[in-house]
């Protein structure tokens, strides 16, 4: 049997193993889960085991465990290094969710629950890829090294310190990644850039203590009042950052990358749509696309403080908060806008309140030219797999380990991607397409195939 035939007639079988691995709730977050998050481990490093990888193993770090294994049976044959992740988002909030979360279920050709998109289902088509060629060949055609891991969503803390001590065990020529979405249903999708991320928390406190309003309000700083003036100030009419220095090094895009972006099969209406809202804004100057994959950008993530429950309570609060993320673009360097934004906000609040300023998390960006050959047959496997017209794209969202891979090894990092804009990843309902899941391995299949011969 080739390995299309073999994919071919485990369909079924695969899409019932996905579901089993989807009912782990492997949330990396919340302690509580830790020893789902152990099991979630074990379990794919038993799939790799059964996909004849025998040294597949499960690695301890001081957070969660990474499950690594190799095959390098292949000599002559390049050297693939797959990453992907194990873990997920917390499914909050429940009440949301048309099925529950970790009882996956299909309707009207998707599979919901969390992780289908991200990333479980898409680690899932490398497994199945690999298990089918090893299968109906009797060895894999390239030599390959895994590396699936537990903390993605908490930044890939661990992974840091592993990669640094590991770097022979992880050498390869390229980075294969399946983490990202497709352009749009029908049009398969290789990404060549990524938005790095850096994450802040803002305390203002006012009062030593909470205040009555009618005693003291009118004399006193109100930290919530404050707070909202200067979240205010931090970006203009043209919706450009104000932080001083935040475009400094910014890369301008050239003519051609902007032409190659605007002949893409993307349409704005669509992504209207799929927004929701009554319309839509960005910097002025850029065209959407521009500003969701090109362009760096500061967001508030979540504002609290006061009282926000049932009915009223007339209260002036000691402190007031926020969540602010700035999404960053080649050459911003992600520590120097971090000081940047955290001067910008300290001058921008009054000497009546002080400030707590916290840098959660910091990330670089990645934008690389799909010039190597790998670059071709990534595009020619997916045309092969989906029948379908394949392109490149960038993405506004951000994996830690792509740019740390990119950085250490300098090696092509390929990232082809099974989801969709519009598969709820993070939110309720997250679902996969299941067309692009079987498409998935199949192309996958062919890609790692045709890879022995380059
Ligand atoms: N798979 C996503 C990254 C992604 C999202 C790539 C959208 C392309 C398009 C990943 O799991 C993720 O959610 N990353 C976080 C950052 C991380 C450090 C928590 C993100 O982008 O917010
Ligand atoms: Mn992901
Ligand atoms: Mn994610």
């Amino acid at each position: 049997m080739d390995f299309l035939e073999y994919i071919e007639s485990h369909r079924d079988a695969n899409l019932n193993e996905l579901k089993e691995f989807l009912r782990i709730p492997s949330i990396s977050t919340k302690t509580e889960h830790r020893a789902d998050i152990a099991r979630t481990a074990r379990w794919v490093a038993d799939r790799l085991r059964e996909a004849g990888f025998a040294n597949a193993e499960v690695v301890p770090t001081k957070l969660h465990p990474l499950v690594l294994a190799d095959s390098l049976e292949a000599p002559g044959a390049p050297t693939i290094l797959f990453y992907g992740h194990y873990d997920v988002q917390p499914a909050d909030p429940l009440e949301f969710w048309t099925s529950p979360a970790f009882e996956p279920a299909v309707r009207d050709g998707k599979l919901y629950g969390r992780g289908t998109a991200d990333d479980k289902g898409q680690v899932h088509i490398h497994l199945k890829a690999l298990e089918a060629l090893r299968k109906s060949q009797g060895k894999l055609p390239i030599n390959i090294k895994v590396i699936i891991e537990g903390e993605e969503e908490v930044g890939s803390v661990s992974l840091w310190d592993f990669v640094a001590r590991n770097k022979e065990r992880l050498k390869a020529d390229a980075l294969v990644v399946s983490d990202t979405s497709m352009l749009a249903p029908g049009v398969p999708s290789v990404t060549y850039g990524l938005r790095g991320l850096n994450y802040y928390q803002v305390e203002v406190k006012g009062p030593a203590q909470d205040l009555h309003s009618g005693t003291f309000g009118g004399a006193v700083p109100n930290p919530i009042t404050i707070l909202a003036e200067a979240i205010a100030k931090l970006h203009d009419k043209n919706f450009r950052v104000t932080v001083p220095g935040f475009y400094d090094a910014v890369v301008a895009l050239s003519a051609k990358e902007r032409k190659a972006l605007r002949s893409l099969p993307w349409k704005e209406s669509d992504f209207r749509k799929m927004v929701g809202a009554p319309g839509l804004c960005g910097e002025k100057g850029f065209s959407t696309v521009e500003r969701i994959w090109c362009r760096p950008t500061l967001e508030l993530n979540g504002i609290w403080g006061g009282y926000s429950g049932e009915g009223s309570k007339t209260v002036i609060p000691s402190k007031a908060f926020a969540k602010i993320s700035t999404r960053l673009v080649p050459n911003q360097n992600p520590a120097k806008i971090a000081k940047q934004v955290e001067r910008h906000i300290r001058k921008l609040l009054p000497k009546t309140v002080h400030c707590k300023f916290e840098v959660l998390s910091t990330g670089k960006p990645w934008v690389a030219p799909f010039t190597h050959p790998i670059f071709r047959n990534a595009i020619q496997a997916l045309q092969k797999g989906f029948g379908k017209k394949a392109v490149f794209i960038r993405e506004g969202g951000s994996i830690p380990f792509v740019t740390q891979m990119h950085d250490t090894f300098k090696v092509p990092c390929v990232l082809i991607g099974f989801g969709l804009p519009d598969e709820n990843a993070h939110a309720p309902d997250e679902h996969i397409l299941l067309e692009n899941y079987f498409s998935g391995i199949k192309s996958i299949a062919i890609f790692y195939s045709d890879l022995a011969q380059i």
